[in-house]
């Protein structure tokens, strides 16, 4: 179906407009996980030889995360059909230039990486995002219990391991919370260090086991990797291969949640329904009849109840998906309550949301959302990531045209979101004024 262009009404930043209350049908294509990809691509640093990943989806972070790898010496080459062949063979220096790292905090991967092929490491401090602080204090931590000696200076973290060998040392390290980014780090660099590792508390996030299947492809020892104790068995080199990213489960949310604002039925593929459990039965329990087939979901949506909601690390609600899902919420019957346990500063989107016409109360990180029959169209903007991909769901349900602004946070994470929704009978147009 054709975008219908409509008037931009004085909105002067990129922005989408979006015609809402029309129904969509059919199927739509769910690419690779944006999370997975950027972590997988720091292994690169680990081997002196050819990785191939596919299934890799075009975004703005995966570009960033390519540049960063190639300063410091990765070949990457961009076949443009999802598939990156990345070649470690010629990295050689080990510091990480700041104007390529800020804004990007998948930068921060390389740390584990660099450690543990080159014993030593340069690499700005990620800084806090505007969802919350996003310290790295695990990360820094389970690097010191491997042995290296870190300092950080002037907003850079340097890390390097004494002695000759310059090789990390194997260790128990029971993580303060199961944090994704530090389990990554400590994974990575601990598959080349002397000895075995434990990481207890460890994440359990499909996008780790991603990464620990990876690097057992690689050559890696690892087992427990999906549960919260990941053992890990030091060896001497890793080798390339090649390797299919999962399928984005944040992404394949987001779609579900697309069928269900609009009380329509769409087919989403491919998808790891495991991946999605605890978001699976939150829509069953608002109503949405769920089918699995060999590769994706069905869901067909009428009526939509209240339901209430908590994020959780994995097997929990995922952070990822609370504010999309809430934009369903908010038209729902009755009223949920939505707690945000992750990020201190994740309820961006409900003021953009009221200005939609939701009717929505916070008390700190916890969200009283009062169901209304219907949103109206206005311009919005969303703050982050997955705000801006609230933003968008609650334009396809929005009576009227709705603007959104804050494109170059759903850049980073929605390959190609409005072409995507555009072929299920969505009215959505890019502006770029
Ligand atoms: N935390 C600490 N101390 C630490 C590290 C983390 O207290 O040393 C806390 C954080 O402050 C936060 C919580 O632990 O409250 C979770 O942080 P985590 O380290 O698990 O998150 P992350 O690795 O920085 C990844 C994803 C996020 C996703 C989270 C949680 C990537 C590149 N990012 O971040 O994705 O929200 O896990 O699932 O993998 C997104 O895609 O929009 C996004 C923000």
């Amino acid at each position: 179906m054709t975008a219908v262009a409509t008037p931009s009404q004085g909105v002067l930043t990129p922005h989408l407009e979006i015609v809402g209350g029309r129904p969509l049908a059919g199927s739509i294509q769910v690419s690779g996980a944006k999370n997975s990809a950027l972590v997988l691509m720091a292994t690169a640093l680990l081997c002196d030889e050819t990785l191939t990943l596919e299934n890799v989806p075009q975004l703005t972070d995966i570009g960033g995360m390519g540049e960063v790898l190639s300063a410091v010496g990765v070949s990457v080459e961009d076949r443009r059909n999802g598939t990156l062949v990345l070649d470690g063979s010629g990295v050689s220096h080990a510091a990480l230039p700041y104007e390529l790292v800020n804004g990007l905090r998948a930068s921060f991967f390389c740390i584990g990486p660099l450690l543990g092929r080159l014993g030593i490491a340069k690499v700005p401090m990620p800084g806090g995002c505007k969802i919350g602080a996003r310290p790295i204090v695990e990360h820094v931590r389970g690097l010191k219990a491997l042995g290296a000696a870190i300092s950080i200076e002037h907003g850079v973290v340097s890390a390097a391991v004494p002695g000759t060998s310059r090789r990390l040392t194997g260790a128990h390290i029971t993580l303060d919370c199961p944090s994704v980014g530090a389990t990554e780090t400590l994974l990575m660099a601990a598959v080349l260090a002397r000895g075995t590792t434990v990481l207890e508390n460890a994440a359990q996030e499909p996008e780790v086991t991603d990464l620990a299947n990876l690097l057992i492809a690689m050559g890696a020892r690892i087992q427990g990797a999906g549960t919260a104790v990941i053992t890990i068995e030091g060896v001497e080199r890793l080798g390339g291969t090649r390797y299919e990213v999962i399928p984005d489960r944040i992404e394949a949310g987001t779609f579900l949640l697309a069928a269900a604002i609009t009380r329509s039925c769409l087919h989403v593929s491919p998808v790891v329904p495991e991946h999605l459990s605890a978001v699976l039965t939150k829509l069953q329990d608002c109503g949405c009849t769920i089918e699995r087939d060999g590769r994706g979901l069905t869901l067909r949506a009428d009526e939509i109840h209240a339901v209430d909601l908590r994020t959780q690390p994995f097997p929990g609600f995922p952070t990822d998906l609370q504010a999309p899902f809430m934009t369903l919420l908010a038209t729902a019957k009755g009223t949920s309550v939505v707690s945000e346990t992750i990020y201190e500063n994740r309820m961006q989107h409900v003021a953009e949301l009221q200005r939609l016409g939701a009717s929505i109360r916070t008390q700190g990180s916890t969200a009283f959302v009062e169901g209304v029959p219907r949103l109206s169209g206005a311009p919005v903007t969303g703050s982050d990531l997955r705000a801006s991909a609230a933003m968008v769901l609650a334009g396809l349900a929005a009576e009227g045209t709705t603007q959104v602004q804050g494109l170059q946070h759903l850049d980073r994470g929605y390959d190609d979101i409005e072409g995507k929704l555009r072929g299920v009978g969505a009215s959505i147009t890019r502006f770029n004024p």
